[in-house]
């Protein structure tokens, strides 16, 4: 299993955005996570594809785009269109979500699906099969800078068995609340792409990665 720490730049310093991700890939970090908010599924808003488009532009990492947005259907194309790498679109928001996992996919991108921390992983055992990654929020979406939800280490656990028994080979994410405290508990139970927003932002970011790293090594050799 692959491990990646993806950095969500809700926090980052949008003053300072393009230098913020040029540190991320100078550390040599893959993934990006890019949180786009609508104000209905989610109370706030975050951003949308302007800055995508734009940040696309002098970055080569791995566009990982979190819609929490509802009936992201219908912005699949532009996601797609503006240079996500990945689309992952909550269970909860979709009135139809394997049909919307077939338009991701038809858009010639990677299709993943998060669930809040209420929703059960049994909600989309049947789709296991066509999405590339399970997010699993350790938060309730919509804001940055939120204390982990303790369950979901076992919801980790439950996940990990269920893709085991349908012989899934797919990476679990989790996102909110990640820092040195959490993260054992995650990659312990099984997540191997970790979002971090706050934690990697705040302060150095060079120095907070680093820590994160440390952590995640023993991990990564291991795989
Ligand atoms: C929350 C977002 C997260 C958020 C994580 O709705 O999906 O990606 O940025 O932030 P931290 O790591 O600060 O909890
Ligand atoms: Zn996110």
């Amino acid at each position: 299993m692959e491990y990646q720490l993806c950095p969500s730049i809700l926090s980052a310093d949008f003053n300072r955005l393009g230098e913020q991700i040029q540190t991320l890939e100078g550390q040599g970090l893959k993934w990006l996570h890019i949180d786009v908010m609508d104000g209905d599924f989610v109370p706030s808003i975050s951003f949308g594809m302007p800055l995508i488009r734009s940040i696309r532009r002098e970055s080569k990492m791995f566009f990982d785009v979190h819609l929490m947005v509802t009936e992201p259907e219908r912005y699949i194309q532009d996601f797609a269109a503006c240079g996500a790498d990945s689309i992952t679109v909550h269970a909860e928001a979709c009135e139809d979500l394997e049909r919307t996992v077939e338009r991701i996919r038809d858009a010639g991108v990677k299709a993943a699906i998060a669930l809040k921390p209420a929703t059960s992983v049994m909600e989309v055992n049947y789709l296991l099969h066509d999405i590339d990654m399970l997010l699993l929020m350790t938060v309730h979406p919509g804001f940055g800078g939120q204390k982990y939800i303790e369950d979901s280490t076992d919801k980790i656990i439950q996940a990990r068995q269920m893709l085991k028994e349908e012989g899934v080979e797919i990476p679990i994410q989790v996102d909110g609340g990640i820092n040195e405290q959490t993260l054992p508990l995650v990659l312990e139970a099984g997540a191997s792409r970790i979002v971090a927003g706050s934690y990697v932002f705040g302060g150095d970011m060079i120095e907070n990665i680093k820590k994160i790293q440390e952590i995640m090594d023993p991990y990564v050799d291991r795989a």
